[in-house]
């Protein structure tokens, strides 16, 4: 068992700025300019509707936690929140319920296999294992307060609303192409449930879990809902305390070693910062107590992630100076 429990020492934090607004307005335009002849990857064909999405959509976007945001590209383009909800309900559920108890519940741990794995919770004895893959996201969002499947949900789309500083509203067609097409996610709340795993109705849940996935958000909302995770919980555009600071530690660790599924490995080796994806092409990246990226285009590589987006935040993160893990030394080095 990894220790926990360091209750009687105070959490000291790790910050740092980033550059000038000039400067941020520099590097987001020469990110861009790299990147938007990239046409790799491909639509999510599985959910119909994002099969017929422009593939050309590109923007990227940059709060920082003094609440200005900047863009570049198609920021005023909406598109399905999808896989990127589970991390901000994720944080929701934790502020209801706390540390310990969603630990227990959801787990933390890389599963290695995609998003949508049956043979991830058969291999774990039916555990969903972490909140980023659609196994946890469903036993998470069963732990949302409300007595009836339309309270959570409405709790739900108030949370992330808070989290984005305005109300998020649902795309419909997303929605019913999802839950015409949604078996496997059926098939993993049964699941779960046959093992005990699940609280609730596996067919309302999933449900639920499909509705928050089809909330319509823009960069510049992932950049601000990411940056209210960076700012110790509270969203630096509308200046409301969404949820605490310690959720916002745990919630950035477990998006850290599971937010680009199979491949989080290998982001947090080449990138440095927890990222969260979603199909439709978005990714939010965070940098702590600095701010964080918003990203949209829609042509993804095998594990769902968006490319575009991928090359576009570590191009940021480097140039940004966001890696978590990168230092240099204090003193000069000694003559030898
Ligand atoms: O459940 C699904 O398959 C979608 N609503 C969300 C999956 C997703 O976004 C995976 N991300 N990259």
């Amino acid at each position: 068992m990894i220790p926990n429990d360091y209750s009687d020492v105070t959490q000291q934090v790790s910050t740092g700025s980033l550059p000038a607004k000039t400067r941020v307005e520099e590097l987001l335009q020469d990110a861009y300019e790299r990147y938007v002849d990239v046409d790799d990857g491909m639509l999510a064909y599985y959910i119909p509707i994002l099969g017929e999405v422009d593939p050309s959509l590109f923007a990227l976007s940059l709060s920082n936690v003094g609440g200005t945001v900047q863009g570049v590209g198609d920021v005023g383009q909406s598109f399905s929140i999808q896989s990127i909800s589970k991390m901000f309900v994720y944080a929701l559920v934790l502020q209801e319920l706390g540390h310990d108890t969603v630990r227990d519940h959801v787990g933390v741990n890389n599963t290695g296999m995609s998003f949508n794995s049956v043979m991830a919770i058969e291999l774990n004895d039916g555990h969903p294992m972490n909140p980023m893959v659609n196994a946890g996201a469903l036993a998470t969002s069963a732990l949302m307060p409300g007595l009836t499947a339309a309270e959570k949900w409405e709790n739900i789309r108030e949370g992330l609303s808070a989290f984005a500083g305005r109300y998020l509203r649902m795309d419909g067609e997303v929605y019913r192409s999802e839950s015409r097409s949604n078996e496997r996610n059926k098939a993993l709340g049964r699941l779960l449930k046959a093992h005990g795993q699940l609280e609730g109705e596996p067919l309302e849940i999933v449900d639920i879990y499909t509705r928050q996935c089809s909330l319509k958000v823009t960069s510049h909302d992932l950049a601000i809902m990411g940056a209210t995770l960076a700012d110790g919980g509270v969203n630096p555009v509308t200046g409301e305390r969404v949820v605490s600071a310690d959720v916002c530690r745990d919630v950035l660790a477990v998006v850290a070693a599971n937010g680009l599924y199979e491949k989080s490995g290998e982001w947090l080796f080449e990138i440095g910062i927890p990222a969260k994806s979603g199909v439709s092409g978005g990714i939010v990246a965070i940098a702590p107590g600095k701010g964080a990226i918003g990203a949209f285009s829609p042509l993804l590589d095998e594990a769902g992630n968006s490319v575009r987006s991928q090359l576009a935040i570590g191009h940021l993160s480097r140039a940004l100076g966001l890696n978590l893990f990168a230092s240099a030394p204090q003193r000069p080095e000694k003559e030898t």
